[in-house]
């Protein structure tokens, strides 16, 4: 063969490659009725005992929720809650008393709850600088924290709206006269704490300015050691959040009262968002949440019930497979 040949021989071997003449080898599967009828039950029999049981776990966490925004606002203020809550010569003390249903084992967790609050609005989500926050300071390309960056031509540490508008309410919590101890440790992820806030960055120039947002912190602790902060820092992709505020690490009995005393210090009547204190026992699959029991439990009752109408269908008006007489082109009806 000359050189030319071999050439045209290798051309015409490849235009008839298997896969362009789509022979390759591969899975034909033929649903027959009985398959897709076990499939589909197989399904179902797989997706409804999953279901039950994550339903099961969620249902076994006991919480207690009580908003208490306007519940803490004294019944003479009530008209215009945001110069009660800015006016600071009014005490904000408040209590609450919650009752406890069911037992609750302990690590029972406690977190504040914000409705109404667009942590995730595009201005706000931006208003910080990761590098300060990192390394000080020093660094001074803080342009990304618009609005809150200087105060009195001095730099702020943590720059950035997210952290000016730090919550601040506080609670403490007493049952039969005594304290419940609260664990305020490890409640930010640790990855935050090691690699996103300073070991040697402190607070400085914060909550300087004529308007203040929310919490103060204090200047002699690392950021890496303000959990409050790196919490709130991990900013709510919805308008209703919850975040952690610490642990009680007791049990709680069913018919215990536990009295909350509460500072009622940040502001959210301006733009009528709700605060609510959550107490809540966890499970093996975190806290409660009907949702993933419930869409499990739905899909796999929804694969039995269309099993189930296939069989039906199936003995009803069973027909034999591969008859061409089926075929639209075939039938007496088809016109085109
Ligand atoms: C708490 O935050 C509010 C703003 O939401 C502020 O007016 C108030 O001064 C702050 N109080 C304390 C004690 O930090």
């Amino acid at each position: 063969m000359t050189n030319t040949d071999r050439e045209r021989h290798r051309e015409r071997e490849t235009a008839f490659y298997l896969f362009t003449q789509q022979r390759l080898p591969a899975c034909k599967p033929v649903l027959t009725p009985a398959w897709v009828i076990t499939i589909f039950l197989f399904t179902g029999f797989i997706f409804i005992p999953v279901g039950l049981v994550t339903l099961r776990a969620s249902r076994s966490v006991v919480e207690i929720v009580e908003r208490y925004d306007t519940e803490c606002v004294p019944e003479p203020f009530r008209i215009d809650k945001v110069s009660y809550v800015q006016d600071d010569s009014i005490p904000k003390n408040c209590s609450l008393s919650l009752k406890v249903r069911k037992y609750m084992k302990a690590p029972i967790y406690i977190y504040y709850q914000l409705d109404n609050y667009y942590q995730n609005h595009r201005r706000y989500v931006k208003s910080r600088s990761d590098r300060q926050l990192l390394h000080g300071w020093k660094y001074h390309a803080t342009s990304s924290c618009q609005p809150v960056e200087f105060n009195n031509n001095q730099p702020i540490v943590p720059c950035g709206l997210i952290a000016w508008s730090l919550f601040n309410d506080t609670f403490t919590f007493i049952r039969e006269r005594a304290e419940l101890k609260v664990n305020r440790k490890n409640i930010a992820w640790k990855s935050d704490r090691d690699h996103k806030f300073g070991k040697t960055v402190y607070p400085f120039n914060f909550q300087n300015g004529t308007l203040i947002g929310g919490g103060k912190l204090n200047p002699r602790i690392p950021l890496s050691d303000q959990e409050d902060l790196i919490v709130w820092m991990r900013t709510s992709a919805l308008p209703s959040f919850r975040k952690l505020y610490g642990r009680i690490e007791e049990d709680l009995d069913a018919d215990d009262v536990v009295v909350v005393h509460l500072m009622n210090n940040y502001n959210t009547y301006g733009f009528g968002g709700k605060k609510k204190l959550v107490l809540s026992t966890s499970s093996w699959l975190g806290g409660k949440n009907d949702f993933l029991g419930l869409a499990c439990v739905f899909v796999g009752s929804s694969s039995v019930i269309l099993a189930i109408v296939f069989m039906l269908l199936h003995l009803k008006s069973r027909r034999p497979y591969g008859d061409p007489s089926y075929l639209p082109w075939n039938r007496k009806s088809f016109s085109g």
